[in-house]
């Protein structure tokens, strides 16, 4: 079954997630963070993540502002950082996160080839309108599908299927596109085609199932989705 859709994840994969700590370390005052913020960045993109692990388990759903904000509070304690000014200068940095450069060419190149696109995202409705305009992506979004439709985190099945109710697709008609490995091979499981942007050269996450292509960067997707 020919690919007719690519559905990408948001954060990490079209937004670089460290660019919140990197551009406030750049900003005058902030000598201290300059030394600390690839830490800082790494604590707090953990930290958000295992929350939503673990609220997906326990079933106590709270909102990927939420989720972020308590992973931000984490990792400034961790660094021993007290400074509430900065706590929102980070949350105001990560509504407007940078898009990874390839992804606005990427994107057109996949709509002018006749795919539908999408984002399928943790991120709540806002906060991904938000990084989408800062990124002036959104001309080349069929849709953006937020798991706050379901209520409930990656990687449940529940959040998967949201693709094929919003474009009525099989799961082999997608290609899922995710930076995060333990996102990708969840859509693998779910029965996406799928590819791995692994820019960090990452080892492959111990699942139970794994990605179909695995790429260094973005670039490549429109190419890679018209031969499958
Ligand atoms: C997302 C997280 C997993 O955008 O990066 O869903």
């Amino acid at each position: 079954m020919a690919i007719t859709t690519c559905v990408f994840d948001a954060y990490g994969t079209l937004f670089d997630v460290a660019g919140a700590a990197r551009q406030a370390a750049a900003e005058p005052g902030q000598e201290a963070l300059s030394a600390l913020w690839p830490r800082l960045a790494e604590d707090w993109r953990r930290k958000q993540l295992e929350y939503t692990w673990l609220r997906a388990i326990t079933g106590d759903h709270t909102d990927f502002r939420r989720v972020t904000e308590d992973g931000l509070d984490w990792a400034m304690e961790a660094a021993g950082l007290s400074d509430a000014t900065l706590r929102t200068r980070l949350m105001a940095l990560y509504d407007a996160l940078p898009a990874y450069g390839e992804v606005p060419d990427m994107l057109k190149a996949l709509k002018s080839k006749g795919f539908a696109t999408a984002i399928l995202s943790n991120g709540s409705p806002a906060m991904l309108a938000s990084a989408i305009a800062s990124a002036g992506i959104r001309a080349h979004l069929d849709a953006v599908l937020s798991v706050e439709a379901v209520g409930i985190f990656k990687p449940s099945a529940r959040v998967y299927e949201m693709v094929g109710t919003r474009f009525g697709t099989q799961p082999q008609q997608v290609l899922f596109v995710s930076s995060n490995g333990w996102d990708v091979c969840s859509g693998a499981s779910f029965g996406f085609a799928t590819a791995w942007v692994n820019r960090a050269g990452l080892p492959m996450d111990r699942l139970a199932a794994r990605p179909g292509h695995i790429l260094p960067d973005l670039s490549t997707i429109p190419q890679l989705a018209g031969t499958l």
